[in-house]
């Protein structure tokens, strides 16, 4: 990872996603790298493919799938540390010649018509305005490609006070993170596939950490226990330095223990695996 020493008032200012890529975060959507598996083999990633990852933060996701099916990866973000670290990450995984990494923007991509036959995002599109971004997405795939989406929902009926909580949460995330954050229900998310032009839509709700399974490759993913120590010290030292990341991190928490540890809540809120196929025609 590349870490370049900050000053206490440069980490301040850094978005919320900037500050824990800086941290060395490897990944944040919340189905960890077990999700990830399940979307590659939902878009029937194999080693011939080449897929085009958006939002691909630290590049922890693309080198996991370079990895595991022998595919090439090239991953976009519009925030220069993740590619830096993400470049990083390839050498030293070892797949730098199965992945690249680019500087870019989700609603204007560098790449021609019908460039992919796999575009995947996550933790990504449920910040995004999806018609903009789908309508980019089906612009650069290949006719009959795939669009694999892994990103947050909420139900379709939730009853009025759990619905006030959970609302409250997403406002949290919104003013925390400064990005416009917001848990589609899955129709919701299946009208956007419908409006950019795709075909064969599926769905499938997900809720994270059903398995022990899941947790412990969730730990194995961040770096295994003294990893994850470390990065729990490295910030609370930060919270202990500046009062401004303090109340950051208090009022995320507020919000995570809403969506998370809540069982009325939780029961409402998950992570959708998305595929829908660009038509031939
Ligand atoms: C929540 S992080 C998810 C990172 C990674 N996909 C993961 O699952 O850990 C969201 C990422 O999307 C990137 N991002 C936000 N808006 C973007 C845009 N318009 N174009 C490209 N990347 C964007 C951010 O820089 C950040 O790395």
């Amino acid at each position: 990872m590349v870490k370049r020493k900050q000053t206490i008032s440069e980490i301040e200012k850094m978005k919320y996603y900037d500050f824990m890529t800086y941290m060395g975060v490897p990944y944040f959507h919340i189905g960890g790298p077990r999700s990830t598996e399940e979307l590659a083999k939902l878009c029937h990633i194999n080693k011939n493919s080449i897929v085009l990852m958006v939002g691909c933060g630290n590049g922890f996701s693309a080198c996991y799938l370079a990895k595991k099916t022998g595919c090439f990866v090239v991953g976009v973000d519009i925030a220069s540390l993740s590619i830096e670290n993400a470049r990083q990450r390839a050498i030293e995984e070892n797949v730098e010649m199965m992945t690249e990494f680019i500087i870019a923007d989700a609603y204007n991509l560098p790449f021609r018509e019908d460039s992919f036959e796999i575009i995947i995002t996550e933790f990504v599109s449920q910040f995004l305005d999806k018609d903009m971004a789908f309508t980019e997405f089906i612009h650069v795939l290949k006719k009959g490609g795939s669009l694999g989406i892994n990103e947050m929902y909420r139900d379709n009926i939730i009853e009025p006070q759990l619905k006030i909580k959970i609302d409250e949460a997403e406002a949290i995330f919104t003013e925390v993170t400064g990005l416009p954050f917001r848990m589609n229900t899955p129709d919701e998310w299946k009208h956007y596939f419908e409006e950019a032009g795709f075909s064969d839509i599926r769905i499938l709700k997900c809720r994270p950490f059903q398995k022990i399974k899941d947790i412990t490759s969730s730990i194995t993913a961040m770096g295994g226990i003294v990893k994850i120590t470390g990065l729990i010290f490295g910030m609370l030292k930060y919270m202990i330095l500046s009062e401004m990341i303090r109340k950051r991190f208090l009022r995320l928490d507020k919000g995570k223990r809403i969506l998370f540890n809540n069982t009325s809540t939780r029961k409402h809120v998950g992570y959708i695996l998305g595929i829908a196929r660009k038509p031939n025609q």
